[in-house]
């Protein structure tokens, strides 16, 4: 496995369900990792899982992931993808429990828990991701809920060097709404100092981070780096996003 430690700064791109090979071709002949590549930034690319395999085989100062894990790793699962394939095929990281999956699979904390001792074992850097609804946000309940989603969504065995942690607001996630700096600040010292003993877990910020805001949220000091949607899908704005 990698050793999380030593990046400053990580940058992924979660694609969902989009992309095509055209759109491949045209996204890696632009993307500046010439001039943005640094040992110690981490640029990860979470494209749907058909089109790892061609990525992979693309580029080599590039780190690819899953946008998610099966719960079962070896079994008889039509449809499903296990981490351990994940791992064959030359991935380091997967995105787990992301909202979309939490709310239109109606994955539990418990399975997103599964999923990340899997990709653990599988020797694949699970990024769990958690987040408030907007409901939630407004009747103060922020704190309360990512507590419960972070204790029960990260096994025992996960720790500083082999998982990473996302907040992405609900709210914020497609909408072009964000949380202030200093409640980024705010939720991102309250997962590190006060949930349990996650000070030295790399958390990223998730939800419209965009190139207008990314150096801003970048430059918080409890932000390692940023879980980029619908922004890093313009190669453009994701090339300034590495740069910022
Ligand atoms: P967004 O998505 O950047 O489009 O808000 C982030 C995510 O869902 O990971």
């Amino acid at each position: 496995m990698l050793e999380i430690d030593k990046f400053s700064k990580i940058i992924a791109a979660n694609w969902k369900m989009n992309g095509s090979i055209k759109f491949i071709d045209n996204f890696l002949s632009q993307l500046d990792l010439i001039n943005n590549h640094n040992e110690f930034v981490c640029t990860i690319i979470c494209p749907p899982f058909i089109y790892l395999q061609y990525i992979s085989k693309k580029l080599d100062n590039l780190y690819l992931g899953g946008q998610d894990c099966s719960l079962f790793q070896e079994e008889s699962c039509t449809g499903d993808i296990s981490a351990l394939m994940l791992n064959d095929i030359g991935c380091q990281f997967c995105i787990v429990g992301h909202s979309e999956r939490r709310t239109k699979f109606s994955e539990t904390d418990d399975q997103v828990a599964i999923k990340v001792s899997n990709s653990l074992k599988s020797n694949i850097h699970p990024i769990v991701c958690v987040g408030e609804t907007l409901a939630q946000k407004k009747n103060n309940q922020t704190k309360e809920v990512l507590s419960k989603q972070i204790m029960k969504s990260i096994p025992k065995n996960s720790n500083n060097n082999n998982t990473i942690i996302a907040y992405e607001p609900i709210w914020a996630i497609g909408t072009g709404l964000t949380p202030s700096i200093d409640e980024i600040k705010d939720i991102h010292n309250f997962i590190k100092n006060e949930i349990h003993d996650y000070k030295n877990f790399k958390i990223l910020y998730g939800g419209s981070v965009k190139s207008t805001n990314s150096k801003e949220i970048l430059n918080i000091d409890s932000v390692d780096g940023v879980l980029v949607g619908g922004a890093s899908l313009d190669i453009k704005e994701f090339n300034k996003i590495l740069s910022s």
